[in-house]
């Protein structure tokens, strides 16, 4: 057995292996260019058969139109045709961006005087196949670009899928932060309304018992008093849980509830912490989705000063411009690491980023080892 015959064996084999499989059920399409219509009757006829579509054309030219306006996974393409040949043919279609890197395989009787020209084709996938064709052989050459056809295309398919997927989630994600924010809000009042009246009533009558009560029954006043002492204390805890869940002070305005919070974090912290407004209205028509958002990716970002930037000084400016709204908040401490942020456990800057993400705002840190870091949010109102 010679080495072509050995080869048509091998292709033999390998095209009785299986059809190509389409990730979503449609065909390939393989341009057949020939200008013997008996020739491309019969290549027709053998692709076909593979469950592949095919498309004729019978010069190179009419190849370059249908190319205009449809994608091919393979082209097969006739060398000897009069006008213009498989090899100028080729030069075109690979000189165009759109059919740039599709495959061609070049149908050829003169093996060894076109085997040498293939060679010189740099751009884009190129083989070629000898007439008399053998079908196995012009099917197993076609299988290798239709499944890397496939290949490409189940690619394009999975990164859609992914990219859908993430949007599902960044809007799972930002209507879980709205829930939860309602919730929060929600739970304080209850809690303030039913838990903090209650513990109001019970303390002024625990407060009427220990003044009745005076010099007359020394012991249970000292109960009151203890009643009283521990009244107190739930009343302060109650206090700090409404505070942690959601500050009354937001009802108040986003400047009541900033204010607030830094007046917190200089007396959590002993940090100086200063405020810079420009314009005291910067927060006029501001709604509470933004607020609240504003409201916590301060408080995140004072998190993260008290925790990891070892400052002794925090600014937070903020400023308007027209329908523009500006918060930065800058510390002086020892600045964030390289790609620190790519840390995949945490999550409080991920946080801001998807917060202002959900206000199609924009957020940029800038930070220097040795040098502090600055968050700046802009968000329109
Ligand atoms: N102001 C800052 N100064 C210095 N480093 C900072 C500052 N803010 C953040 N970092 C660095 O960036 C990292 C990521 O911050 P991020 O808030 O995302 O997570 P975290 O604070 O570590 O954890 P958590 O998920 O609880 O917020 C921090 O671990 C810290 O190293
Ligand atoms: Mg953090």
């Amino acid at each position: 057995m010679n080495a072509r015959h050995q080869d048509i064996a091998v292709m033999k084999k390998l095209a009785s292996l299986r059809e190509p499989l389409s990730p979503d059920g449609v065909p390939a399409s393989i341009l057949v260019v020939d200008d013997s219509p008996a020739k491309l009757k019969a290549v027709m006829a053998i692709i076909s058969r593979m469950g592949l579509a095919v498309t004729a054309a019978s010069s190179g030219r009419e190849a370059l139109r249908l190319l205009l306006k449809q994608d091919f996974a393979v082209i097969l393409l006739d060398v000897k045709m009069p006008e213009m040949d498989g090899f100028e043919t080729a030069t075109l279609i690979h000189g165009r961006p759109r059919s740039a890197y599709t495959p061609i395989i070049f149908i050829t009787a003169e093996a060894s005087s076109d085997s040498e020209r293939f060679l010189g084709y740099t751009m884009g996938a190129v083989d070629y196949i000898f007439s008399p064709i053998v079908p196995e052989v012009l099917c197993a050459k076609v299988r290798v670009f239709v499944d890397l056809f496939y290949l490409q295309r189940k690619l394009i398919l999975q990164s859609d899928e992914l990219r859908e997927s993430k949007q599902m989630l960044q809007q799972l994600a930002s209507h879980q932060e709205l829930i939860k924010e309602e919730e929060r809000k929600r739970i304080a009042r209850e809690i303030h309304d039913e838990l903090g009246q209650n513990l109001l009533a019970l303390r002024i009558d625990a407060s009427m018992l220990h003044a009745r009560t005076g010099l007359m029954h020394p012991k249970l006043n000292e109960k009151a008093q203890y009643a009283l002492n521990q009244i107190d204390a739930t009343i302060k805890s109650v206090r700090g849980i409404i505070n942690n869940l959601r500050p009354p002070v937001l009802d108040l305005g986003l400047q009541a509830a900033i204010e607030w919070q830094i007046q917190e974090f200089r007396r959590r912290s002993g940090i100086e912490c200063r405020i810079m407004v420009d314009d005291e209205g910067y927060d006029r028509d501001i709604d509470d989705t933004r607020a609240t958002a504003l409201f916590r990716i301060l408080q995140e970002s004072l998190t993260n000063v008290l925790r990891h930037a070892q400052a002794s000084m925090v600014e937070v400016e903020l400023s308007r411009d027209g329908p523009l709204l500006r918060m930065r908040i800058a510390d002086n401490g020892i600045g964030m690491q390289h790609n620190i942020r790519q840390r995949t456990k945490s999550f409080g800057l991920h946080g801001i980023g998807e917060r202002v993400r959900m206000l199609n705002g924009e957020l940029a840190i800038t930070s220097r080892p040795g040098h502090g870091t600055t968050l700046t949010i802009s968000i329109s109102v």
